[in-house]
This record gives C-alpha cells, structure tokens and sequence, in this order.
C-alpha cells in the first residue's frame, strides 16, 4: 500500500494567488510533478485540507488539475475551506470528501474538523459518534486516521491555540482501540513526527508555504513546498517520508 499526503494548498480561482510570497497554483503543481514521478504507482491521494484559501473558485482548480488521475483522492476540509463549495466541485469520483476507506489489510477514516467561521478545529459529537462506529466495525484491519487540526501540542504557542478543540474526547475513543496505527494531519505547515502509545502521529508540510516549527508567535519558514509517502505493511508497520522540493532542485543543479 503507497499512499500519498498533500496538504494546504490554499488555491485561489486565478492562477497568480499567493500565500506568504508563494503562488499556490505553481507550488501545487511542481509538488505533484515530482510525486507522480517518483511514484507513478500510489493506492491513493490524501488531501487533508485547506485546499481552497477562502475563494470556492479554488475547487475548481483543484478539480482540473486532479480531475484525470487514477486512483482516490481522498479530501477533508480545512480552517479555510468553504464545505458546500467544496462538495460543489469534489463530489464524483477520483474525489470524494471524508468517508471511511478500505485498501486491503488498511482502513483510511477521513475525519471533519472544521467548525466554519473558525481557525481552531472541532469533532462534532456526530463525527465522534462516526469515528467510533468505523473504528469497530474494523477490528480486523489496520487504521489511519486523517484530519485537518493537530491532536497533540506543536510546541508552538500560536499554533497551539488552534489545534483540535476536543482533542481529550478524540483520544479517549482511540485509546479504546488497539488498531489505530497512525494519525495524520496538515494545518500546521511543518514537518512533525511523534508517538501516543503505540499510535504514530504526523504532520506534513504544505505544498506551498511554511510556518517555523517551535515559533511562540506566528512567523514563516523559509522551507520549501513539500509531500509525504506512506508505505502501509500487512503486518501494520508504517515507513513514511517528507519530500522537500529542495532536493528535486539541488538535484537538477548537480546533473544540470
Ligand atoms: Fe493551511
């Protein structure tokens, strides 16, 4: 099982919109260049949120740039993302918006965390109710569970304060399972690597601009535009990697 993480790639309906100095269009589209080069064969594309920067225009983009691929490209909404919009433009297949997906021995359960109008993030008790129904009916198979808010601490007081609301009732409902293998989120513009119990979190970069990994207060990074693989085993173990565009970019200077 290879599955792929974009995340934050906060389009706008023209081509030219920025987020802090980086247009998002080009950024998206160098990032999923190199991915599908250096992956032509993935099982599945997870889009964790804040696809769209505040213009449903963004969706339609979105939708013509990924329109073509093969394989699933399973989305969740983010801080910035407008929900009717979104399912306007990504509700038939490759696309589809949170659900829950099987891939073999794996379950992918896509969570919603949005609370419109809000930057920090929130599991309906509907969600939660949702999550704990997947959760069960998968006993036999391995789980990752996406969402757009971290669940955990960044170590970043701004950041922090905008992270899952009801993180302690998320994970009560997953201590309660032993399946859960991995949580993953975007949100945070950073690469982060960590562990809860047996639980592996991460966090992937944005496909366009970064925020300083550790900053108390807001303040960008100057890393590049970013990617994350997973490769899912039978048995349960996960490897995973972040692929920074710098080394794509250093790498055409050397053989260049
Ligand atoms: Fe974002």
């Amino acid at each position: 099982m290879r599955i792929l993480q974009v995340t934050d790639t906060h389009l706008y309906g023209h081509a030219d919109g920025t987020l802090r100095g980086v247009e998002t269009d080009a950024s998206l589209r160098a990032v999923m260049a190199e991915a599908f080069a250096q992956f032509p064969r993935y099982d599945a594309l997870l889009v964790t949120g804040d696809i769209a920067n505040e213009d449903p225009l963004g969706y339609k983009r979105f939708r013509h740039i990924f329109e073509a691929v093969k394989r699933p490209v399973l989305c969740i909404p983010g801080n910035h993302d407008d929900l009717p919009a979104m399912r306007r433009e990504l509700s038939a297949a490759p696309f589809s918006i949170g659900g829950a997906h099987r891939f073999g021995d794996w379950k992918i359960i896509m969570l919603d965390s949005l609370e419109q109008g809000r930057a920090e993030g929130r599991l309906a008790a509907t969600e939660l109710a949702r999550l704990e129904r997947e959760l069960a009916r998968a006993r036999d198979q391995h789980v990752m569970v996406a969402l757009h808010h971290h669940p955990v601490p960044m170590g970043s007081h701004w950041l922090d304060y905008v992270g899952l609301s009801n993180a302690n009732e998320f994970w009560r409902l997953i201590e309660d399972f032993r399946h859960v293998r991995a949580v993953i989120w975007g949100h945070v513009h950073q690469a982060y690597e960590g562990k809860r119990g047996k639980v592996r979190l991460f966090a992937t970069p944005s496909t366009c601009a970064q925020f300083l990994p550790g900053s108390d207060r807001f303040a960008t990074d100057s890393r590049p535009p970013a990617y994350r693989s997973f490769r899912l085993h039978p048995d349960g173990r996960v490897e995973t990697q972040i692929h920074w565009l710098e080394a794509v970019s250093a790498r055409r200077a050397a053989s260049g």
